[in-house]
């Protein structure tokens, strides 16, 4: 496609991308989980893996088909996630938490499968918080690794949406943060999308909408521009 740059402008490039939702898993046959199909990250990997770039995709419960070329990492949680995430990274020149990771995982795994009638008629889970993973690559030291993150916001309104979008930048050290709004029946399972992406200004670098894969390539249109030019 003419409209995206050069063809081969990841040539050499190292990307990481995580995709899907993490699961966490309460006993042998139950999970808690979220609504992340993984198109959207699978789509950037597949628009780098074409561009030229080395991909490293860190998958988590992807419900569509895997991309062809790309060096693919199988995890479920979000602890999984983390440790795959840290290897990966370390010799990354792009990183992208394209994943939806589960804030939260089940304080306990029950070792047996959870029986119904264990309690007084309701049940009440204990949770404890998991690792913000892109806050911890944005912590670490990281020269050279661009870190591109997400974020699914439910805000209706555009100002405020952004608001919580830089904020949300600013608290995790992102290069570029990509905004979309998600609900009941937006974001997840579409083939559509609709995103803006902020700088380390602040400022909406582009707005983008259209397929997931017209997106991935607005995206990496704009990694591309704020790569440092590549050694030769
Ligand atoms: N993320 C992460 N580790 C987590 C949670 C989120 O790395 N434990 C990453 C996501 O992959 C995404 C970005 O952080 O790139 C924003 O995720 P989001 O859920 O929108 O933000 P949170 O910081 O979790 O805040 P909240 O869910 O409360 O809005
Ligand atoms: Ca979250």
């Amino acid at each position: 496609d003419p409209a995206h740059g050069a063809a081969l402008d990841l040539a050499g490039r190292r990307v990481v991308i995580s995709a899907g939702g993490t699961r966490e898993p309460l006993d042998p046959v139950r999970f808690l989980g979220n609504r992340s199909s993984g198109k959207q990250g699978v789509a950037i990997a597949e628009a780098a893996r074409a561009r030229g770039a080395d991909v490293v995709l860190v998958a988590a419960n992807l419900e569509i088909a895997e991309p062809a070329g790309c060096d693919i990492r199988h995890v479920s949680t979000a602890l999984e996630l983390r440790d795959a995430m840290q290897v990966a990274a370390r010799d990354a020149d792009v990183v992208v938490m394209a994943a939806a990771v589960a804030d939260y995982r089940p304080a306990a795994v029950s070792q047996g499968k959870i029986k119904k009638d264990a309690g007084d008629g309701g049940l009440t889970l204990e949770l404890v918080r998991n690792p913000d993973i892109l806050a911890e690559l944005g912590r670490a030291p990281h020269d050279g690794t661009l870190l591109v993150g997400f974020a699914a916001e439910t805000e209706p309104d555009p100002e405020r949406l952004l608001e919580l979008a830089r904020a949300k930048r600013e608290a995790k050290r992102a290069d570029l943060l990509v905004v979309n709004r998600v609900g009941w029946s937006e974001g997840f399972a579409a083939d559509e999308n609709r995103v803006s992406v902020i700088g380390d200004d602040g400022r909406v670098v582009t707005e983008l909408h259209g397929s997931k894969v017209s997106v991935a390539q607005g995206i990496l249109d704009v990694v591309a521009s704020v790569l440092p030019a590549a050694e030769r």
